[in-house]
């Protein structure tokens, strides 16, 4: 049974449907939700689901205290679902690809820093890009640009306004992540 850990900082809807996938699962099992937003959404989620919560701060990532705490926990794998701030090199390498992302756009397209949520939406729109999409990749130093697992595309009107962007590619997430997670494992 491998051991899951979901960081989070926002809503959580990706890693509400990555705990419903894996709740009777005999593959793997989601041990953690951890979120550095003491009031995000996600912790809400996780309740539900009876999974545990675990808040923390920059300061604590960034020294490496919650690389300790997921080690002491035994998780296999890190999963980022709407998880903003940088991943510091400690816990890259002590999960050495066995931390994933999803990215809501076709990567390399507007990938890179201030590139989550919201703005990469706007920013398809402002470009007319005619799709865009999800990527789901592993995670180095290099934030965006890990090893790339898996791509979906969905079309984008003239008419689609960036939130209609951000709906369409929500679908794609809810639809996919799960699944590519556990072929990983
Ligand atoms: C998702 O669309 C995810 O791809 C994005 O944040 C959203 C979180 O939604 N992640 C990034 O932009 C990372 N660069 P959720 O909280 O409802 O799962």
């Amino acid at each position: 049974m491998k051991k899951l850990a979901i960081l989070a900082s926002g809503s959580g809807s990706n890693a509400e449907k990555i705990m419903e996938y894996f709740q009777n699962s005999t593959k793997a099992q989601v041990k953690l939700v951890a979120s550095n937003k003491a009031d995000a959404y996600v912790l809400e989620r996780a309740g539900k689901f009876h999974v545990p919560t675990l808040v923390f701060n920059k300061a604590q990532l960034e020294s490496g205290e919650l690389t300790a705490e997921l080690k002491k926990m035994e998780i296999d794998w890190v999963i980022l679902a709407g998880f903003l701030l940088k991943i510091p090199a400690d816990l890259t390498r002590a999960f050495p690809d066995q931390i994933v992302n999803i990215h809501p756009a076709l990567l390399p397209k507007y990938g890179g820093k201030g590139m989550y949520g919201m703005n990469v939406h706007r920013a398809v729109k402002a470009a007319a890009e005619q799709e865009t999409g999800i990527t789901i990749h592993l995670v180095n130093e290099n934030y965006d640009e890990g090893k790339i697992i898996f791509q979906a595309a969905t079309p984008v009107s003239e008419e689609d306004s960036p939130e209609r962007i951000a709906e369409k590619v929500h679908e794609l997430e809810h639809r996919f992540f799960p699944e590519v997670i556990a072929s990983l494992l």
